[in-house]
């Protein structure tokens, strides 16, 4: 049971919350597709923990992050021209590199180099995996950035989706696995027919019991099914605390499964990226197929996973394909249903009202183990997956298996799991 104060402190991360201040000081913060900053198309202006930035791709290949604001008289930078690997204000002028220096301030006369010399310009270093860019906001140097099993792998689909509600109910929807084969059922039917796909139906056919366990990283969920030879299959999806979860497809191979990344973008939006990264299965290269839109449907890949209307319209539901045969009416890929379900509880979800039951025992434990964070975090250790541990972090490939009489599902791993 979550108490309102419980529920304010794990959702609550603009400003001084605490929320935001674990963030930034303990994690690189997803904030964009890699491929979508790109030096000709300009600064992208960036929100992340309720305050604005802006980023911008050199002519060198470099991201530059800065406050969004011009150090001069405080225009928008998000307006700025780029002018080889710097930014150039339109208001007077002023240049700023990609490193955060002031160049040239044109405004200035008397001395202008060592003017510009004494300007500080907030700006924050950049890291690149996984096609994903990510900053580090917190005090001090940035910390090693942790070994995640899609950092270095291919994506056969990489996406991302701006969600009208709270990070949290985002991390959430990732977690409740309970949901897949109920919400996303007509999807599962159509991947499922595509062949090599048939732990699919299965998962499908028999609701799971679940289990987790605390990892140095976050935690480790497992979904646990009853073969008809009365083995186990088991299904294990890997947390880094608080906002990257990986997810098996299929046959899971080292390096491979999907992921889900959030990004807090202020108490009522984030991000969500979501790919399939690695050998997957054919299945789950190409979401645009399985959608159920009919023949001659062109699904934009950065469309497609919006929302298409408000409360007023629910949110674009179509009817008639529910009529058809659809589960849910939200026929354009699977990331529809949850960002319309993630939205639909409202900006910000009051858990206090909710009734969990014994098989939502994964999210219970997320925000445990969240709460638990935050507390050692105001007694001044360091959370579960911080990048500040002296240890390196290290979020494991997720898997799937068969388990054979006497073993576990917790000593199951490609590579050791850390202890
Ligand atoms: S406000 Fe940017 S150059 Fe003056
Ligand atoms: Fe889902």
């Amino acid at each position: 049971m979550v108490t309102q104060a419980e529920n304010e402190l794990m959702t609550r991360i603009d400003g001084d919350a605490p929320m935001g201040h674990l963030v930034r000081e303990h994690c690189w913060i997803p904030f964009a597709l890699s491929s979508n900053l790109v030096h000709d198309d300009g600064p992208l202006p960036v929100r992340l923990l309720g305050a604005n930035y802006v980023a911008f791709r050199a002519e060198d290949g470099r991201v530059g992050f800065l406050d969004e604001l011009c150090p001069h008289r405080r225009a928008s930078l998000a307006l700025a021209r780029l002018d080889g690997n710097c930014l150039q204000c339109i208001y007077h002028g002023w240049k700023i590199d990609v490193s955060g220096s002031v160049v040239d301030a044109p405004t200035q006369l008397v001395r202008p180099e060592r003017f510009a010399a004494n300007v500080a310009v907030v700006h924050f270093p950049v890291h690149e995996a996984g096609g994903i860019a990510w900053v580090w906001l917190g005090g001090g140097d940035a910390p090693p950035f942790p070994d995640l099993p899609f950092a270095d792998s291919a994506y056969s689909y990489l996406c991302q989706s701006r969600v009208p509600c709270n990070w949290l109910q985002g991390v959430e929807g990732t977690i409740d696995s309970v949901h897949v084969g109920m919400l996303h059922q007509t999807w599962i039917r159509e991947a499922a027919k595509m062949a090599e796909h048939s732990n699919l139906t299965f998962a499908l056919d028999q609701p799971p019991t679940y289990e987790t366990e605390p990892a140095p990283y976050g935690m480790r969920a497992a979904a646990l099914r009853t073969t008809s030879d009365g083995g186990t299959y088991v299904r294990i999806t890997e947390h880094l605390l608080p906002f990257v979860t990986v997810v098996p497809v299929g046959q899971a191979q080292p390096r491979s499964g999907s992921v889900f990344v959030i990004s807090p973008i202020d108490d009522t939006h984030h991000l969500l990226f979501f790919g399939y990264f690695g050998d997957t299965p054919h299945s789950a290269k190409r979401p645009s197929e399985i959608c159920m839109e009919g023949p001659g449907y062109e699904p934009d890949p950065h469309d497609y996973t919006r929302l298409r209307g408000t409360r007023e319209d629910r949110w674009g539901q179509d009817r008639a394909l529910m009529d058809a045969g659809h589960w849910t009416g939200f026929g354009r890929s699977l990331l529809e249903e949850d960002v319309v379900i993630q939205t639909s509880m409202g900006p910000i979800l009051d858990r206090t009202k909710e009734h969990l039951s014994s098989s939502d025992v994964a999210v219970a434990h997320a925000r445990r183990m969240l709460l638990d964070a935050l507390a050692a975090v105001a007694d001044g250790a360091l959370p579960p997956g911080s990048v500040r541990s002296p240890e390196p972090v290290r979020l494991p490939n997720p898997l799937e298996a068969l388990l054979r009489d006497g073993d576990r599902w917790e000593d199951l791993s490609f590579d050791p799991v850390p202890r």
